[in-house]
């Protein structure tokens, strides 16, 4: 994929009126926002277009509405959220691209912004429709995407749209491409990933990708027990993904045919049952008892990760090592937080648990880049063309 876009700072802005994807898909429960990190991740952007002299159009889906008008899911709550964080007034237009959304975006002045309502409450955005993406389009000059959790989906207003007017990505685009697909594409060496989580498939994409491009694997969290089922190992009553057996016995073959570092955790904390009060005891991974299951990278494991992450050009990290949320099962997540937190090298978290663990400990202010994308972050590490940014403009 060429990482090589156009952004809001190449194209002139003055006078034109500007359709913003953002991905304002921000938790909520019973209508109020219980997060709006995505919705501050986009201030810089639409700051930005405004001070060009251009007038704002802002667009996004909110849940999974599936075509119908689901009240709980309009998106007024943040068009209001929007307004507080940003000191002016966002128009909240009561439809997407009918009569009350063509005549605010006709009326719309320089300076001034609106919010459509809610893309997927219309049954064509998710089919890419043609004609969607086209009404979209004709309601403004210049399309801006800066939705980079939903860039890994092929919607209307999230790729179809650029098909008509000048596209160029927004800031949070710019950020992301620069901090995953910089430590993918560029990275300064060794470069070192950790990938944890409980299943190996939902890491498999990932793990492929990262064979030929890491000098050190680093893999833990409840997918490390079935790499060490593939070697002999007794992991008790630990996650098992049999399926996935010869898959890890032929990732770890790759791995050392192309002479990277892969490493699992030598120890393990386990408890007997699944619950933030049992009792941690530690193993050697290879011997976890019958009655116990691994919850957490062990005591010696913590200082050979971290030591690895902490002589790294580059890190890129996605998926805990453990059950982060008990606390006597967190050490593991926290060592490698704190590892990357002193790290000299770029470092980046790549989307998902892994964004949560490091703002939980207070760390996120310590790493190079932390991606607001999850399934989005997990596609551009697995190497996949993203049709979000795929359709924007290449650089000259
Ligand atoms: C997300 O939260 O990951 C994005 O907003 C995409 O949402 P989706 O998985 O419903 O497409």
């Amino acid at each position: 994929m060429n990482y090589n876009k156009k952004s809001v700072t190449d194209i002139d802005l003055k006078g034109k009126k500007v359709l913003l994807r953002c991905d304002f898909n921000v938790p909520m429960a019973t209508g109020v926002i219980t997060d709006d990190t995505r919705i501050t991740a986009s201030l810089p952007t639409i700051r930005y277009i405004l001070e060009q002299g251009a007038a704002i159009i802002l667009c996004s889906h909110l849940g999974r509405p599936k075509g119908e008008y689901v009240p709980d899911q309009s998106l007024m709550p943040i068009a209001k959220r929007v307004s507080v964080l940003l000191g002016k007034k966002v128009k909240m237009a009561t439809d997407i691209v009918g009569p009350s959304a063509q005549k605010m975006a006709a009326e719309l002045q320089p300076g001034e912004l609106m919010m459509l309502e809610n893309v997927r409450f219309d049954k064509r955005e998710e089919k890419n429709d043609p004609e969607f993406a086209k009404e979209l389009a004709s309601l403004a000059d210049v399309f801006v995407f800066d939705a980079f959790g939903a860039c890994h989906r092929a919607h209307a207003s999230t790729a179809g749209v650029a098909a008509y007017l000048p596209a160029v990505c927004g800031f949070l685009i710019e950020a992301e491409l620069k901090g995953i697909g910089g430590a993918l594409e560029n990275p300064k060496r060794p470069l070192v990933a950790v990938l944890g989580g409980a299943k190996v498939a939902d890491k498999i994409g990932v793990i492929d990708n990262l064979i030929d491009k890491a000098d050190t694997l680093i893999i833990g969290g409840g997918m490390a027990y079935t790499f060490m089922k593939a070697q002999g190992g007794n992991i008790g009553k630990s996650l098992l993904d049999e399926g996935n057996i010869e898959y890890a016995k032929d990732a770890m073959a790759r791995a050392t045919a192309k002479n990277v570092k892969l490493l699992l955790p030598e120890d393990t904390v386990t408890a007997e049952e699944f619950a933030p009060d049992a009792e941690p005891e530690t193993y050697p991974t290879w011997r976890i008892p019958e009655d116990r299951m691994g919850m957490d990278i062990g005591e010696r494991t913590r200082v050979i990760f971290a030591d690895e992450i902490r002589r790294a050009g580059t890190v890129i990290w996605n998926g805990p090592m453990g059950v982060f949320e008990f606390d006597p099962f967190s050490y593991g997540t926290r060592a490698i937080a704190n590892a990357m937190a002193e790290c000299k090298g770029t470092t980046v978290i790549g989307g998902g648990d892994s964004v949560s663990a490091v703002e939980q400990f207070g760390l996120s202010k310590h790493m190079t880049h932390v991606s607001t994308g999850g399934g989005a972050s997990l596609e551009f590490m697995e190497g996949k063309e993203l049709p979000g940014i795929a359709c924007l403009m290449d650089k000259d």
